[in-house]
């Protein structure tokens, strides 16, 4: 199977018509996007996916999965039986082959609607794949952004631009919570927006990353203030009246990589100013003044760059042109976390400094009340809950704050004090956690899988207890212990 690099694939997937349309499905008629995606992402991408495609396996795309030659699908359009993937998980629990290869097997419910799934067609639109095809290219544009180390001088500097920022009624937000990494949008504003609110962002330049002016009342001179974000990554000056003496002040914008002049009165003679930007990759050029000739020469002086000049009017369905979605940032999904249909960017919330859209408003308010539910969906990584609900040490009730990971679970402590105390020698408070500690497992890490151990899942061997990651590696050792005696060892 040929793994494609994922950002050109994203970029070569074309929509079919009507890939957004939404079909009235019959009560009984399994919705892949609803009930069957869900699971597969869940339970079976993190090996049949782009990081690993165990047994040569993709469960993420449909082209994927539906390619090749037909009597090798995993997945047999009407057939459950003539399925692997279906085959694979209704074996028996303590199956080696069963699937997923570490954890439980599926619950009965879900194994069933897999199989009407495919008893009726195995039906997989189009615009899934796009979906998640475009969360995995935001998903990895917010991961690769890093910036050189801020000092704690400069973050109180940033939080207090930012304060004034905010003061505008501008968004300004982290990226995403791994980062330091900043946007601001003051697009939502319109001309109430202008060259004196720019000022607000001295101060934010070692972090400002992502800037949205879109329809914003700046001009040209106002640009000037733009030229100490050396960080910036992506600018929307989208109808804006700016023009070419505004681009002047860009060209020291070295690490621009998105840039959107749609709308402008830039010409020729202004993206001379852009010849110096060797990360520039996307730059938007719809209705402005420019010039085929001059489009080609930019062409030629950044061999990286993909121009949009509108030609491309399925830039737009594919999303990837950000002006119909211009109504503030992005956001982080395209599919809405609840009911998963595409995402209407008006209905949105944010949810940790992102923000998380929806494709209507009765979804919102149910993600609102209780955001829990829909987190996995939207790729967000829901807090696991603590085990114990006193502290193992001193018997008080937990603090959810204090807590550690204890083989693959989170014990939580009254305070940071008696955590201290678990951390440096858990074994005298196992057993107030129900753990046993009759005998403590000789090793670390599965023999078989070399993943962590999961306490439950322990043999006897040669007298000693033997752990493994879980009851299908067990079976694989207790089949033929003497096959990972090595590994065992620490071989
Ligand atoms: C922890 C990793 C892991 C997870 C999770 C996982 N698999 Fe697998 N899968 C494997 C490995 C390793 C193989 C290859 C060895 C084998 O065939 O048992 C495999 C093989 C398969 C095969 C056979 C491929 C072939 O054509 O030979 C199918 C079908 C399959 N998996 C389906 C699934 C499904 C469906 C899920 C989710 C419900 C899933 N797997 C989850 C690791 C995993």
């Amino acid at each position: 199977m040929r793994i494609l690099p994922l950002l050109a694939l994203a970029a070569s997937v074309l929509p079919t018509a009507g890939a957004f349309a939404q079909e009235e499905a019959p009560a009984d008629r399994v919705d892949f996007v609803t009930q069957i995606q869900p699971i597969l992402q869940d339970h079976c991408v993190k090996c049949h996916g782009t990081k690993k495609q165990e047994g040569d396996l993709r469960l993420d795309l449909k082209q994927h999965v539906f390619a090749g030659e037909e009597d090798l699908w995993s997945i047999v359009p009407g057939d459950p039986d003539f399925s692997p993937v279906y085959e694979r998980i209704s074996l028996d629990a303590d199956d080696p082959d069963i699937m997923p290869e570490d954890g439980d097997k599926l619950p009965d419910e879900q194994i069933a609607l897999i199989r009407r799934w495919i008893e009726q067609g195995a039906n997989w639109p189009d615009s899934a794949d796009e979906a998640i095809l475009a969360a995995e290219k935001r998903r990895m544009e917010r991961e690769i952004i890093t910036l050189p180390e801020i000092s704690d001088a400069q973050n109180a500097t940033i939080e207090q631009a930012l304060a004034k920022v905010r003061e505008t009624n501008a968004l300004a937000m982290r990226i995403a919570a791994n980062t330091q990494a900043i946007e601001v949008n003051f697009s939502l504003l319109g001309t109430k927006i202008g060259d004196a609110e720019l000022e607000t962002l001295n101060g934010t330049e070692p972090a400002l990353v992502w800037l949205d002016l879109a329809r914003t009342g700046v001009t040209d001179a106002g640009l000037a203030q733009l030229a100490k974000l050396s960080h910036l990554r992506r600018l929307d000056l989208s109808n804006t009246g700016i023009g070419d003496a505004g681009l002047k002040h860009l060209a020291g914008l070295a690490e621009l990589e998105y840039l959107n002049l749609y709308g402008t009165k830039v010409s020729d003679a202004g993206l001379a100013a852009l010849h110096g930007m060797e990360r520039l990759s996307k730059l938007y050029l719809w209705q402005t003044a420019v010039t085929d000739q001059g489009a080609a020469k930019l062409a030629e002086q950044l061999p990286g760059l993909r121009i949009d000049r509108g030609q491309d009017a399925e830039a737009m369905l594919r999303g990837d042109d950000p002006e119909p979605v211009a109504e503030g940032t992005a956001p982080i999904n395209t599919e809405c976390p609840v009911s998963g249909k595409p995402i209407d960017p008006n209905a949105f919330s944010i949810y940790e400094g992102q923000r998380v859209a929806f494709c209507c408003n009765n979804c919102k308010a149910k993600f609102d009340a209780d955001p829990k539910p829909f987190l996995a969906k939207l790729g967000i990584e829901v807090a696991k809950a603590p085990i114990n609900t006193t502290c193992p040490v001193s018997g008080k009730p937990i603090d959810p704050a204090a807590t550690s990971e204890y083989q693959g679970n989170l014990v939580a402590f009254c305070c940071n004090n008696c955590k201290a105390k678990f951390d440096a020698d858990p074994k005298p408070f196992l057993a107030k956690l129900g753990i046993e500690v009759a005998k403590a497992p000789i090793n670390a890490t599965c023999p078989v899988s070399g993943k962590p151990i999961d306490p439950a899942a322990t043999s006897e061997y040669q007298g000693n207890l033997v752990a493994f990651c879980c009851n299908n590696c067990k079976a694989k050792f207790d089949a033929d212990p003497a096959k990972f005696a090595d590994k065992l060892a620490g071989k």
